[in-house]
């Protein structure tokens, strides 16, 4: 039923909307976090020692995390961005010069694009795919010049990639591949974990994501020379890049530090960063990690649930679907308003919003629809996809704190507001 514009309750008549609000059953807040009792101990533990800087439970956590990667090394920093940066920064010791370009799809969260720059690299941007979200194969080889030095996929919402033609592009160019996987913990990709599909991958630990550290990032790779690298620039690229630092452990002698004849921990052999991971953090991932196998699963739940019932919508809504040869990491649950649809999405959003469900947009095309971007001069048109989907997508939370009578509120919310809105 199509809806009198005139009539529409969006951004007025404050007086009805505050009685909507008022009446909300549910809540569904976008992100959660849990801090388990294992993680508080630690970080007790951790006040009490006083050695609450980069040390013995950064270590531990980069190990779980890399085991549960299935990488041999994982590099734990103070942010997802940092991650993707730092991930980036570490081509400089191999042949990459200030200014050379890394592949990214328009559509992302801004900070891909923000760390691809602060990296001191230039961004090429290829339009996504409106089914998977996520870069077109087909559009990179297009854009590839002699000043191409990686190609950096998202798996945009847990989706994962189409990394198999992302890496036959990459192997035929020479180019390095850095998974932006921030949300894609647990995705798996041909029965292999995202993360261990490039050179290096990138995670946020930010607290909406699956596994979280309040605030934090982590680089999964199996090359070690990446890890020391890596290490040395969250440290403003010491020379000094042990696994294992004794000095931020124990206070024990490190019969390194002046076999060179100068201090190594005063040796700075890159343009690095400050972005060290902290104790406090460290255990609040630490815990996390305890809990991932439940976390996961009730995602999962959640967003295979949510997948199978927004089916009906199909008409003026769509989502992406789980295929046959990957599992989707159940970040968050992303819908996009069909054309003609009848209703924009902010007055979707906002209908959800008074009733107590929590939404973010779909992210936007970073070259075209970000205003920090214009100095690339890039033409708004230039990405249809990715555009399309900064004005029409959103996503809600499928997180552990939601179970079936949240998902059942959602989706009866949605469909009482197409009953009365759609076209
Ligand atoms: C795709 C993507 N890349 C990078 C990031 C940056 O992570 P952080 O917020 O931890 O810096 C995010 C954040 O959620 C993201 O969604």
């Amino acid at each position: 039923m199509t809806q009198d514009k005139e009539s529409w309750p969006f951004l007025s008549q404050k007086t009805v909307d505050l009685k909507i609000i008022r009446k909300a059953k549910m809540k569904i807040p976008f992100g959660t976090i849990t801090i388990t009792s294992k993680s508080r101990e630690l970080i007790n533990e951790a006040l009490d020692s006083g050695r609450v800087s980069n040390g013995k439970y950064v270590r531990e956590f980069e190990e779980l995390f890399a085991r549960l990667t299935g990488t041999k090394e994982a590099v734990a920093v103070s942010s997802g961005t940092d991650a993707d940066m730092l991930a980036l920064a570490v081509l400089y010791d191999f042949g990459a010069k200030r200014g050379d370009e890394i592949i990214v799809p328009a559509l992302s969260f801004v900070a891909t694009g923000n760390a691809v720059l602060h990296a001191g690299f230039t961004p090429v941007f290829v339009d996504v795919e409106l089914e998977t979200l996520n870069i077109n194969p087909r559009r990179i080889e297009q854009v590839i010049t002699k000043k191409t030095r990686a190609i950096m996929p998202v798996h945009l919402m847990g989706k994962p990639a189409k990394m198999d033609e992302i890496n036959k592009i990459a192997r035929k160019h020479k180019l390095f591949v850095i998974e932006d996987a921030a949300e894609a913990h647990g995705a798996v990709y041909k029965g292999k974990n995202v993360g261990t599909l490039g050179d290096m991958a990138a995670y946020s630990l930010y607290l909406a994501h699956i596994i979280t550290t309040v605030e934090g990032g982590i680089v999964t790779t199996d090359r070690e020379d990446f890890a020391e690298i890596l290490r040395s620039l969250r440290s403003h690229g010491r020379a000094c890049k042990c696994k294992v630092c004794v000095v931020n452990t124990n206070s024990a002698y490190c019969s390194k530090r002046f076999k060179s004849g100068r201090d190594v921990r005063f040796i700075f052999e890159r343009v690095g960063y400050s972005s060290k991971m902290n104790e406090l953090e460290a255990a609040v991932g630490i815990g996390s990690l305890h809990m991932y196998k439940k976390i996961i699963s009730k995602r999962k739940r959640n967003l295979l649930t949510m997948i199978k019932r927004f089916q009906k919508f199909k008409s003026c809504m769509t989502t992406f679907q789980q295929e046959e040869h990957e599992e989707i990491g159940p970040h968050a649950f992303p819908m996009i308003v069909k054309e003609k649809a009848g209703f924009t999405r902010d007055q979707l959003v906002d209908y959800l919003d008074k009733r107590g469900i929590d939404t973010r947009d779909l992210f936007s095309s970073m070259p075209t629809q970000c205003p920090g971007f214009k100095f690339l001069k890039y033409k708004l048109g230039a990405f249809p996809n990715a555009e399309y989907i900064g004005d029409n997508g959103l996503h809600i939370g499928v997180h552990q704190d939601l179970g079936e009578k949240h998902v059942d509120y959602f989706i009866r919310t949605v469909g009482d507001f197409l009953e009365r809105y759609a076209r």
